[in-house]
């Protein structure tokens, strides 16, 4: 199987340098990505294939449920390395309908560490219980928790001092809420786009 694999990446690269002779070399001396795709690990939303991006195109940082943990070092040097240094001009936090990660942070079973990278999902969760138990029990519940945690991160990402530090630079850079349904293969944007400090105060008055 992994012979496959191998063979596959064989024929990926020999069919990139028959459209693009010069394709490897030039993206061996420099990426110049205008992107950051925050999203899920799940393997059924593959970043750069939804949205068409080539190699080069597209930064990217996966983790279980599209976190942006304001303490999560990980995270953290993505989002400086592609603010600061790319000077990426959108982030896109994508979530997705179906989210194992946004249904396990809920279901109040026990698991293990992941229980505690899941915890700021039962935090949003809670922020929003009105509206969440008003809906029906299963996909409409899931759903809407899936889009507010994505809302919710896209906050974190645009409350970030990295973010706030470029905003004040003047440096052009939006943030975007996008949810990808596994079901058609769709991203939708929920609206919530962030290019400044403010949208910023638009949105959440309160901070
Ligand atoms: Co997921």
């Amino acid at each position: 199987m992994l012979k496959d694999l191998i063979d596959n990446n064989r024929a990926w690269s020999r069919g990139k340098t028959q459209v693009d002779p010069e394709f490897f070399r030039r993206l061996e001396k420099q990426q110049s990505p205008e992107y950051l795709w925050i999203g899920c690990s799940d393997s059924r939303v593959p970043a750069n294939e939804i949205v068409g991006l080539d190699p080069g195109e597209l930064f990217v940082h996966r983790n279980v449920a599209n976190l942006a943990p304001p303490q999560d070092a990980n995270y953290l040097s993505v989002l400086q390395f592609a603010v600061e240094v790319l000077k990426i001009k959108h982030i896109m936090v994508v979530g997705h309908y179906g989210c194992g990660g946004v249904a396990a942070a809920v279901d109040g079973q026990r698991r293990g560490l992941v229980d505690h990278w899941l915890h700021p999902i039962r935090e949003v969760y809670a922020e929003h219980r009105d509206e969440l138990e008003a809906l029906a029990e299963g996909k409409p519940r899931h759903d809407r928790l899936v889009e507010l945690n994505v809302i919710r991160q896209v906050k974190n990402v645009a409350s970030d001092v990295f973010v706030q530090d470029a905003w004040a630079r003047g440096q052009e850079l939006a943030v975007h809420a996008w949810v990808y349904s596994l079901a058609d293969g769709l991203v939708t944007d929920q609206g919530v786009t962030i290019a400044g400090v403010e949208d910023f105060r638009r949105v959440w008055p309160r901070g």
